[in-house]
């Protein structure tokens, strides 16, 4: 639910990075920017003006699917102009380094660059190089910042708060920057949160991160009222991190059983793709506590507020954007 903004609530600064760098303050106001934005793609003309003149590059140097399409929906709905560009088919594959591509997308004229890459840092690296907003969609095993804050307007829509509650991160935390997001938002907005995997896929330095650690998926269920089950990322995985898939599924998989035999009534998210029948069984992600489709649903509102307030727009005016009127 929108809670009222703060009277001036904190600026975003000129790009987003990560949350680890955000303060509680910054993150609630993309919340609440996000949930007066979310009426917008419900409507039958879903559009506002808010981006107009502001032209965005969606710059995918790794695969998506979500993250890619949200980000070009919530750019479209805002009124900006869009161009996207991946690997494959731009000069990159011919040897240009990232600044060069960005120096000369920005010689076009643009404002605001979207960026996934496999290198963690690469956003960082980029963002201290040109003066165009940036915008991490994903940076290696880094940060998704985006991610994590659909993950917890998530939670807050179904829980009505983050503050006080358990949240358990199962699986790959290891090769997940969506973990990274998730355990900083979370504990910026007073959550209590744990990891649970096996000890191959847990950071060696994983109490540093100020998270409980289970062994034992059936003891995380015990304690948790949120999972936030990661997918196996296969291909970050050279070899030699668990013995086998099925092994994974029978040891930590997130089971129909498992749920039911927990203690409360779970909240059961996943930031896709999902691996079915690995990390979690189908049972469970198309079952009632999944909330998986909702997180792709929120996905967009949380960028629509992202782009907005990095362009300037303020929260405490997202209410008037929301009805049509320039910010
Ligand atoms: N959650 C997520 O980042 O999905 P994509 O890789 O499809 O963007």
């Amino acid at each position: 639910m929108a809670q009222a903004p703060e009277q001036t609530a904190p600026a975003l600064g000129k790009d987003l990075l990560g949350l680890e760098e955000l303060s509680r303050g910054q993150i609630l106001s993309i919340l609440d920017t996000a949930e007066r934005f979310k009426e917008i793609s419900v409507r039958p003309v879903k559009k506002v003006p808010a981006l107009r003149n502001r032209t965005i590059v969606n710059a995918f140097f790794e695969n998506s699917t979500r993250t890619r399409v949200s980000f070009e929906f919530a750019e479209k709905r805002m009124g900006a102009d869009t161009v996207s560009i991946s690997t494959s088919g731009s000069s990159v594959q011919k040897g240009e380094t990232l600044v060069d591509t960005a120096r000369n997308l920005e010689a076009m004229g643009i404002d605001m660059v979207v960026i996934r890459h496999s290198s963690s840092g690469s956003a960082r690296f980029l963002a201290e190089r040109i003066p165009s907003n940036v915008i991490n969609a994903g940076d290696g095993k880094h940060e998704h910042p985006t991610q994590g804050l659909l993950d917890l307007l998530t939670i807050r829509d179904h829980r009505g708060r983050i503050e006080g509650l358990k949240v358990c991160i199962v699986g790959d935390v290891l090769h997940s920057r969506v973990a990274r997001s998730n355990i900083h938002g979370l504990k910026r907005l007073g959550a209590q949160v744990a990891v649970c995997g096996p000890a191959t896929l847990l950071p060696a330095a994983v109490a540093e991160l100020g998270v409980t650690v289970f062994r034992r998926i059936e003891e995380a269920i015990e304690w948790a009222d949120v999972l936030n089950v990661l997918r196996l990322q296969l291909e970050r995985m050279k070899s030699g991190f668990i013995p086998s898939l099925r092994e994974y599924n029978r040891v930590f998989g997130v089971t129909r059983a498992r749920v039911e035999a927990g203690p409360r009534d779970l909240l059961i998210l996943h930031p896709g793709p999902m691996n079915r029948g690995v990390e979690i069984d189908s049972d469970v992600a198309d079952g009632p506590h999944s909330v998986i489709l909702q997180q792709v649903t929120n996905g967009v509102a949380v960028r629509m507020a992202v782009l907005y307030l990095l362009s300037g727009g303020r929260a405490e005016q997202a209410e008037a954007v929301k009805q049509g009127g320039d910010p």
